[in-house]
């Protein structure tokens, strides 16, 4: 088939990576934005789109000599199609056309959720590979549901949050602590100095059947104990118990959904593999993956985290979606438009309408 090159671009990273048809890494980029949306304390949806636009080209052209390969040599181009941030789609999606157009080659559209879910399959990442179908937790600053991964473009989603993501709960007590943004791993660190046991913040969703999940009514709890010392007046030791118990509380509720995630999942696949993967910038949160660890351990279910830099926002794992689906033969037409919103069990393609 050729190589695949892909194209992230659907919120603050830009990302390009070429990679052979047998999902080898040939050559691969990123750029983070944080340094031009730190000011802000979040992602400004005009300045990523822009940033964006002034980096893929060059860095498109720059991942291409490394791997080594021309635009008419390779088997397509993949880029992030949504969901996202409309802006940087826009310009993703149409290098990616655009270079699709001019040499000839398929072109896909693909999920950014799938090409998290399908991480897990590239080569030599699990030990014996990920077959379907698999579990997927997928924890971001964006993204928080439980997914069964049954094959390319079939999932089921068993949960989500009702409210909002872990990653984005983290940012923003990361943010009242005055931690600076991206907060969730200054928050880790602060934790480690703090007693987790000190406040007994809520655990939102605990015990509750199904696999949803709920964090702003903790952020609040956290807000609220807080704002008894005043803006600004936090002393260090108070702000280290406050994170290590907000991030004690997230990692039990995880561990609790994911638990119910995978007997929904055993329930559904009695005769599946029980393999549980987690995905997102969240799983690299080590007090969490030591809770999800032991919940799996108590369900029979061998864990999987991809390293960080698989598990973040990249240009890889849109390549490999790529090609997953090439192999296929399920390449997009030029009229497949980027999505804004695009949940995975919604429909398996936009319809470009
Ligand atoms: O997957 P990701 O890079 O981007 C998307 O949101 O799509 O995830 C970034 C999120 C941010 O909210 C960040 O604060 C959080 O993951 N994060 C962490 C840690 N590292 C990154 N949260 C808790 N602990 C960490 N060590
Ligand atoms: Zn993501």
């Amino acid at each position: 088939m050729g190589p695949v090159l892909g194209i992230e671009s659907s919120c603050d990273d830009t990302a390009a990576a070429v990679l052979d048809e047998d999902g080898r890494v040939l050559a691969e980029s990123i750029a983070s934005q944080e340094g031009a949306h730190a000011p802000f304390g979040g992602v400004v949806p005009e300045i990523a789109a822009r940033a964006h636009l002034a980096l893929l080209p060059d860095m498109v052209g720059a991942v291409m000599a490394r791997a080594g390969v021309t635009f008419a040599a390779l088997g397509g181009v993949a880029g992030t199609a949504g969901p996202g941030l409309i802006g940087g789609l826009i310009v993703g999606t149409g290098i990616a056309k655009g270079i699709a157009l001019a040499a000839g080659i398929p072109y896909v559209g693909v999920n950014h959720l799938e090409a998290h879910a399908l991480t897990a399959r590239l080569p030599g990442l699990i030990d014996g590979g990920a077959p379907f179908p698999y579990l997927l937790l997928l924890v971001s600053g964006g993204h928080c549901q439980a997914v069964a991964v049954e094959g390319v473009g079939r999932h089921v989603r068993l949960g989500g949050t009702v409210d909002d993501a872990p990653g984005e709960a983290f940012d923003k007590v990361a943010k009242l602590l005055g931690l600076g943004w991206p907060g969730g791993p200054a928050l880790e660190r602060l934790a480690a100095e703090g007693d987790p046991r000190r406040h007994a913040f809520p655990r939102p969703m605990l015990g509750r059947p199904g696999c949803d999940f709920s964090f702003s009514g903790l952020k609040t709890a956290v807000a609220r104990e807080a704002a008894r010392h005043g803006v600004g007046a936090l002393p260090r030791q108070e702000a280290a118990d406050l994170a290590a118990g907000f991030q004690r509380a997230v990692a039990d509720v995880l561990a609790d959904r994911a638990a119910n995630a995978m007997a929904l999942f055993a329930e559904r696949f009695p005769d599946a593999p029980r393999l549980f993967v987690v995905a997102g910038g969240v799983a690299a949160n080590r007090a969490i993956g030591a809770a999800l660890a032991h919940a799996a351990a108590a369900h029979g279910f061998r864990l999987a985290v991809p390293p960080p830099r698989l598990c973040t926002d990249n240009a890889v794992m849109v390549a490999w979606a790529g090609i997953e689906r090439l192999r296929l033969g399920l390449a997009d037409t030029m009229e497949l438009e980027p999505r804004p919103r695009w949940p995975l069990d919604g429909g398996a393609r936009p319809t470009g309408t």
